[in-house]
């Protein structure tokens, strides 16, 4: 078999925080190879691989295994200690039939309307404030439609306000890669103020003091029992359902995203103002490709196996790069330009899309959310392109692919808001 293209250094991981989301198709390009090996995390050998066949062999059960590859410290902040992410085999099988069934077409069709409505009612906030900053707003708007389609009761307005915040921390947190950071105090705290609250109510609706409506998360998570005829103990429901919740407010990533792209694109915010032959799904699905904000996904070798001619040994640490997958030139045209069209003929394969992971909803790890997310996505957008009128000052505007996570460096700023409706 051939031998793989390596990187030298003992350690590949302050580079990885140095380069973002750059430091995979720097070197895709410097070996001309979907397959690399470096050494990470202390010195760890890991291979690197890019592309859709790559996806096709990350989401293969039987050559990778997921559990125990994630950073304990990442593990901590951002989904949650027994999380679903966590999980393999028939555990990870029968609790992920749990997410997945909160996705029915009648509850997908709620999230929209609740979308809808929350930013509808936003815009008297937002024209009382001299500039709104849409990621931070974004956050406290979708930890309401969040708590609200779990059917959580909303805390104190100071509270929300806190765990809104608590939520950003989290999300935060995944720019360390699990290393030492000064944040990390911050997200355990962050972390547990919002597992306290949650549990609270998964425990008062099992005592039958709260009633939320069946279908919902909190009903159906607190309800809930495993192949082995028990229900969740109540702080990993809580976890669980946060991780329901802390993703969807991750969405505020992707609405200054396409705020910015309607900004910058001449042409954009008509196009999903109009919304003609679904143009807000398509925008919706190209901010998804275009922007930075899940680099790469860790697996490792269950077996050892051979992919495109390298032998790769049992245990080896894989590296799965998904920012360099959205952006390959073989696999999309003018891969670096903006350009929702490109879904006009997209074959809907789960192995190029997968900025929320690939593969199978039920039996792979692929992101629970991924249709909550673009629904979310086509209703926020439309309401900015359509429901108000806006003027965007002079602001830094920068997407630097050098920082983990990904954001519009002003948090993307927008002023004199006006309610787009002609009542004469
Ligand atoms: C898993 C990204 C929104 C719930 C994942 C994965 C990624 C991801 C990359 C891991 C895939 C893998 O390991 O193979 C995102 C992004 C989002 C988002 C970028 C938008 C900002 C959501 C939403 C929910 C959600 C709205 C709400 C239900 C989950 C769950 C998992 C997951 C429960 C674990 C699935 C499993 O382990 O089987 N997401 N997600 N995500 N996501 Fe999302």
């Amino acid at each position: 078999s051939k031998s793989i293209p390596k990187e030298q250094g003992l350690d590949q991981t302050l580079n990885i925080l140095k380069e973002g989301y750059e430091f995979i198709p720097n070197r895709t390009k410097k070996f001309n190879s979907n397959v690399f090996e470096i050494r990470v995390l202390g010195g760890k050998r890991a291979i690197v691989i890019s592309g859709k066949e790559a996806a096709e062999l990350f989401y293969d059960n039987e050559k990778i295994e997921r559990a125990g590859t994630l950073p304990k410290r990442l593990v901590n902040t951002l989904f949650g200690k027994g999380a679903i992410h966590t999980t393999t085999g028939a555990t990870h099988k029968d609790r992920k039939s749990l997410f997945m069934s909160l996705m029915t077409e009648n509850n997908l069709e709620y999230l929209r309307k609740l979308t809808r409505n929350y930013w509808y009612t936003d815009t008297e906030r937002l024209q009382m404030k001299e500039q709104t900053n849409v990621y931070l707003e974004s956050t406290l708007v979708l930890l309401k439609i969040g708590f609200r389609f779990a059917d959580v009761p909303f805390d104190t307005p100071e509270r929300m306000e806190q765990y809104a915040k608590d939520m950003n921390a989290m999300v935060n947190s995944f720019g360390s890669i699990g290393t030492v950071y000064s944040g990390y105090k911050k997200a355990l705290d962050a972390r547990s103020r919002v597992e306290d609250y949650l549990e609270k109510q998964i425990k008062l609706t099992r005592k039958g003091k709260l009633n939320p409506e069946a279908g919902s998360g909190l009903y159906e998570f607190s309800h809930w029992k495993d192949m082995n005829g028990n229900h969740m103990d109540a702080r990993l429901a809580a976890v669980d359902l946060m991780n329901t919740i802390r993703p969807l407010v991750a969405i505020n990533r992707f609405i200054s995203f396409g705020v910015l792209a309607m900004h910058e694109y001449p042409g954009e915010r008509a196009k999903v103002a109009k919304d003609e032959n679904s143009y807000a799904y398509k925008f919706a699905q190209e901010v998804r490709r275009y922007y930075p904000f899940v680099p790469f996904l860790p697996g490792k070798a269950k077996t050892d196996f051979t992919f495109e001619g390298y032998k790769f040994d049992k245990e080896t640490m894989i590296i799965l790069d998904i920012f360099g997958t959205l952006h390959s030139e073989s696999l999309w045209n003018n891969a670096e330009q903006f350009y929702p069209e490109r879904f006009e003929h997209w074959d809907g394969s789960p192995f190029d899309l997968i900025p929320q992971g690939g593969g199978d909803y039920y039996t792979n790890h692929r992101c629970a959310g991924e249709w909550m997310t673009i629904i979310i996505m086509e209703e926020t957008m439309k309401y900015f392109a359509r429901e108000i009128q806006y003027d965007v000052p002079a602001q830094d505007f920068t997407v630097d692919r050098t920082k983990l996570p990904g954001q519009v460096k002003s948090g993307m700023i927008i002023e004199n808001i006006r309610n787009n409706f002609d009542r004469r």
